[in-house]
């Protein structure tokens, strides 16, 4: 059945390849975005006629921003630890005091699917599930989980808490790991590893709009729960992110004595959601044959960095 779908941050690495999804599906789209970063992202979707644009800041949202939506995903967002730490007013106000502002406008029967992350887990020694008690390291991890909390505290509700994601989107994030390890295994010649052996989980990009559909298709059995998406098989360190790279790129691993400022570590189950039916498709040397090919490309045809 076709829906009316609202996605906030529509135009960024994850939401334009979901709204590239959901208009393949026939759905009609919002994308509400403050195009912080251009618009070159949604070019290729502007012609399709079930697509709509709404340029706005989420501080400044209203009731008829809202308004006639079945579905609301919710992505937009200051994302990730350094751009938290950087803009920590920002990420507090986006990524939670607009989050509280969202659920005040939005009615009962709209389903809110929330993009939550495996961040707020922070430094853990056990196995972490839906129910491990969270500490979070970082404003980002923080500020996520506090507007989860929010989210939860509302019916109809359910928060998707995504491993790192890797590959390529018409709005590349570069700051991801194993897109970051790729660029710089490409274009530096070498990565240098803070605290090589910590790990973290991830997932390809394709993966993570597959469970965004999956979480909305299966909403009646999913609905006001928290799962973690991902593969267990995926709970990787970074010395298993580099030597995979080393299969495709020709670099040097230098590994630092310094600490790490980001003090991640854990690994997580994601069996909650892969025993409703939620498998992964795709593995890390998909996503990385892909940057391979992209980052090459850039270093081919581009004197500058593009981060
Ligand atoms: N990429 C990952 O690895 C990952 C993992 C777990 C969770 N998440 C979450 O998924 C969501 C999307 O992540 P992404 O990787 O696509 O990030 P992104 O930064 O590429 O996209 C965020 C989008 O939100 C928009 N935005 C930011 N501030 C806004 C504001 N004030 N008003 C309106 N729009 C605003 C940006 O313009 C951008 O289009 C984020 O909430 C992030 O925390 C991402």
């Amino acid at each position: 059945m076709k829906k009316k779908i609202l996605i906030t941050g529509g135009a960024g690495y994850k939401g334009v390849l979901l709204t590239d999804a959901l208009l393949k599906l026939n759905h009609e789209v919002t994308i509400l975005d403050n195009f912080m970063y251009g618009y070159e992202s949604i070019l290729h979707l502007i012609s399709n006629e079930n697509l709509t644009i709404n340029k706005t800041d989420i501080r400044n949202l209203k009731q008829s921003d809202v308004d006639g939506f079945n579905v609301v995903y919710h992505l937009a967002g200051i994302s990730g630890m350094p751009a938290c730490a950087t803009n920590p007013h920002s990420a507090e106000s986006i990524n939670v005091d607009s989050v509280a502002k969202l659920i005040g406008f939005m009615k009962p029967e709209q389903l809110l699917i929330n993009a939550s992350t495996t961040s707020m887990y922070g430094f853990s020694d056990v196995i972490c599930d839906e129910e491990t008690i969270i500490s979070p390291v970082s404003i980002y991890g923080k500020t996520k989980f506090i507007s989860e909390n929010l989210i939860q505290s509302r019916d109809n509700s359910i928060s998707l808490r995504f491993a790192t994601v890797f590959g390529v989107s018409p709005k590349m994030r570069n700051d991801l790991m194993v897109n970051d390890f790729t660029y710089k295994a490409i274009v530096d010649r070498s990565i240098i590893l803070f605290a090589g052996e910590t790990k973290r989980t991830f997932i390809h990009i394709n993966d993570a709009i597959r469970a965004y559909i999956f979480a909305m298709d299966n909403a009646s059995i999913m609905k006001n729960n928290i799962y973690n998406v991902g593969d267990d098989s995926m709970n990787l360190s970074k010395i298993d992110i580099s030597n995979n790279i080393k299969q495709y790129v020709k670099f040097e691993i230098i590994n630092s004595v310094l600490p790490d400022l980001d003090k991640r570590s854990f690994e997580i189950s994601f069996k909650k959601i892969n025993d409703i039916g939620f498998k992964t498709k795709y593995n890390l040397n998909d996503g990385i044959l892909d940057l391979v090919k992209l980052y090459s490309f850039y270093v081919q045809y581009t004197p500058y960095k593009i981060i």
